[in-house]
């Protein structure tokens, strides 16, 4: 509506995301405000500090959302989407995989494929918003909008950290680790290292070396949807630049972070438009 201010996080950010997973998954029956809530709940229980009571909520809300998958993965599903490519999957022993097994892929690949990508579609807008002159270019040119969201993945990604755990003892900057040791690591920092990225708090899409970051993580559990999500991000940054070119962020709104162990984005990106 023009003179109103709508909530780019809410309306579109993260709905976006959710509709794609579910084509992907040959999903159509759930509202995604639904699985959101879900999604939503998945990601506080395992990364937040919930209390012992919120815990318990949480786990319903998650327990629904595995129920529901469930039925999702017996039902028949359209055989070009993934659940119905994992039913008809074949191991070398000619079983076809269990259903436990598709049920859990499914669950995760749909939090690491909408939550994810919702949050970089957040914070991608709220530095293109604070910027006429990104926001305005975004809207035209495909390949400045696509640098730019690689700029915000460096700088500031959804992903924070990730987990991993050693397989052997290992040597890392000095310090000897013993085989099993639970490691934490800082993957938004390698972004920032002045030792790779000239002048790191710049915002610059011209940069030569804009991939070096680790944003998506290394090595054989890279994320297998980076490109999806940087297509996704870029796209949604220059549709709504095109669509909404007067928008300004909202004075003095407060963006209200998402803190999570693993993840951080704005929850809200509230835009004035005419
Ligand atoms: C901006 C969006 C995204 C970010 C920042 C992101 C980040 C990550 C990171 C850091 C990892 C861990 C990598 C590692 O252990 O080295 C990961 C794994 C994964 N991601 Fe993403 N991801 C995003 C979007 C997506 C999308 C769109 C999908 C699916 C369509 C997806 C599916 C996965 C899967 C299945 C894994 C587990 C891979 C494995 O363990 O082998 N992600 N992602």
């Amino acid at each position: 509506m023009p003179g109103a201010d709508c909530d780019l996080a809410a309306d579109y950010a993260r709905p976006l995301p959710c509709m794609v997973m579910l084509q992907l998954l040959g999903i159509a029956d759930m509202p995604a405000s639904t699985l959101l809530a879900w999604s939503d709940a998945s990601l506080e229980l395992f990364y937040g500090w919930p209390s012992p009571e919120r815990q318990a909520h949480l786990v319903d809300l998650v327990c629904d959302f595995y129920r529901w998958l469930t039925s999702q993965v017996t039902d028949a599903a359209p055989s070009h989407s993934l659940i119905g490519a994992l039913r008809s999957h074949r191991m070398p022993s000619g079983e076809p995989v269990d259903p436990a097994t598709v049920v859990a892929v499914c669950f995760f690949a749909f939090i690491a494929g909408q939550s994810t990508t919702g949050q970089l579609i957040s914070t991608v807008l709220r530095h293109a918003l604070a910027d006429a002159d990104v926001w305005e270019r975004s809207a035209s040119d495909e390949s400045f909008a696509s640098a730019w969201v690689e700029e915000v993945l460096r700088r500031e990604p959804p992903v924070t950290t990730w987990r991993r755990v050693t397989a052997r003892e290992v040597e890392l900057s000095e310090v000897r680790l013993p085989a099993g040791s639970q490691l934490l690591l800082m993957l938004m920092g390698t972004g920032s290292d002045p030792e790779i990225f000239d002048q790191p708090d710049r915002m610059d899409p011209y940069r030569a070396n804009i991939r070096h970051h680790l944003s998506f993580g290394a090595g054989r559990h890279r994320c297998l949807g980076a490109s999806l999500a940087r297509t996704e991000a870029a796209v949604a940054l220059r549709v709504a630049a095109r669509l909404l070119p007067d928008a300004t962020l909202t004075k003095g709104a407060d963006p209200q972070m998402l803190g999570l162990l693993s993840f951080r984005a704005p929850t809200r990106v509230l835009v004035r438009h005419n």
